[in-house]
């Protein structure tokens, strides 16, 4: 590492933003896949999460302009790209979909709280966390509606 220190921060303010466009990339797939699945769960016993479901499309949408605002003020141009959205019509498979993305999300906010706070962003970091609060209630909401553990850990290799 013959790198100065400015170069140094230089690559890790590089690769939080890199991280930043991919969380905002995750969120535009949450809220194509909230709004598809909202509207598509169609038995009776998903009638509850399907409401929950469009109240996450909302937070999803919030999360994505506070992400995008992030990656302006960090000097870059925000994606348009989405990550691969998942879709099913089976009720089960829709709601796996989504909680995969969620345990997906707050693992990845969780390296970038870490990263935020390397470099000094300690604004960004607690925007994140307040972020992540939502995404793990998303998770706590889909895991209780497919009757799993929430905590990925815990859950083992249950599909
Ligand atoms: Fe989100
Ligand atoms: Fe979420």
């Amino acid at each position: 590492m013959s790198k100065k220190a400015t170069g140094k921060s230089d690559s890790a303010r590089d690769k939080l933003v890199a991280g930043l466009q991919d969380d905002l990339a995750r969120e535009f797939k949450a809220i194509i896949q909230y709004v598809i699945f909202s509207q598509k769960l169609d038995t009776a016993r998903y009638m509850n999460i399907a409401d929950q479901l469009q109240e996450h499309a909302h937070q999803e949408l919030d999360h994505a302009l506070a992400i995008a605002r992030q990656i302006d003020y960090l000097g870059a141009y925000p994606t348009h790209v989405p990550k691969p959205v998942e879709v099913s019509e089976n009720n089960e498979e829709m709601l796996w979909a989504d909680l995969r993305a969620e345990d997906d999300t707050i693992q990845n906010y969780r390296d970038r709280v870490r990263e935020a706070e390397e470099i000094g962003e300690i604004a960004l970091a607690e925007i994140i966390r307040d972020i992540m609060k939502q995404e793990q209630d998303h998770q706590i909401d889909l895991a209780t509606a497919l009757g799993v553990v929430p905590d990925q850990q815990r859950r083992g290799k249950k599909k």
